[in-house]
């Protein structure tokens, strides 16, 4: 099993949507013995609660459902997860500190997954501006989100029925 988890400031945004784009792109790619999803936030504001409303809004717009609650990421989180795919670039800060070099290479920005020339770039936070920002959230969720499990399907030999079937 490969364990993702997705990190932003406050775990009610950005994080949530990659999470809910995650999990139904493992669902139609018949994915969901081998990949395992989850999110964090670097902050404790929002601890508790549920996404967004305009993220919820957005993302069942498209047909996607953001069922996380919020958390902040813990140390011990890097025990569980083998991929920790960071927001912006000071969520990236932020865990480089907490991991004090002990697993600095399991941190990666999502947007390095993305194939539309976005590497070392950030997700921009939402959560003071209008609707079009959550849509931009959305766009590159999906296609971050579709760039990693390519990757992970070619760095981690992830074979699926449906795989074989279409082959
Ligand atoms: P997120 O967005 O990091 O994408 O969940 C934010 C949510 C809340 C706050 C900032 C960003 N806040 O300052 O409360």
């Amino acid at each position: 099993m490969i364990n993702l988890c997705f990190v932003c400031l406050g775990n009610i945004c950005r994080s949530p949507t990659a999470e809910g784009v995650m999990l139904r792109l493992i669902e139609q790619r018949g994915l969901e013995g081998l990949v395992q999803v989850d999110s964090a936030g670097t902050s404790a504001y929002h601890v508790g609660d549920g996404a967004d409303p305009r993220s919820i809004q957005t993302a069942l717009g498209r047909g996607v459902e953001l069922p996380s609650r919020a958390r902040q990421f813990q140390v011990e989180d890097f025990d569980r997860f083998d991929y920790v795919l960071c927001m912006d670039s000071s969520n990236y800060e932020a865990l480089l500190a907490l991991s004090e070099g002990y697993h600095d290479e399991k941190l990666h920005l999502m947007l390095d997954f993305e194939p539309n020339g976005r590497k070392g770039r950030s997700v921009p936070d939402p959560y003071y501006g209008g609707d079009r920002g959550f849509e931009h959230v959305l766009d590159l969720c999906f296609s971050s989100c579709e760039g990693l499990l390519e990757h992970l399907v070619d760095e981690h030999n992830l074979v699926t029925e449906k795989s074989i079937i279409d082959a």
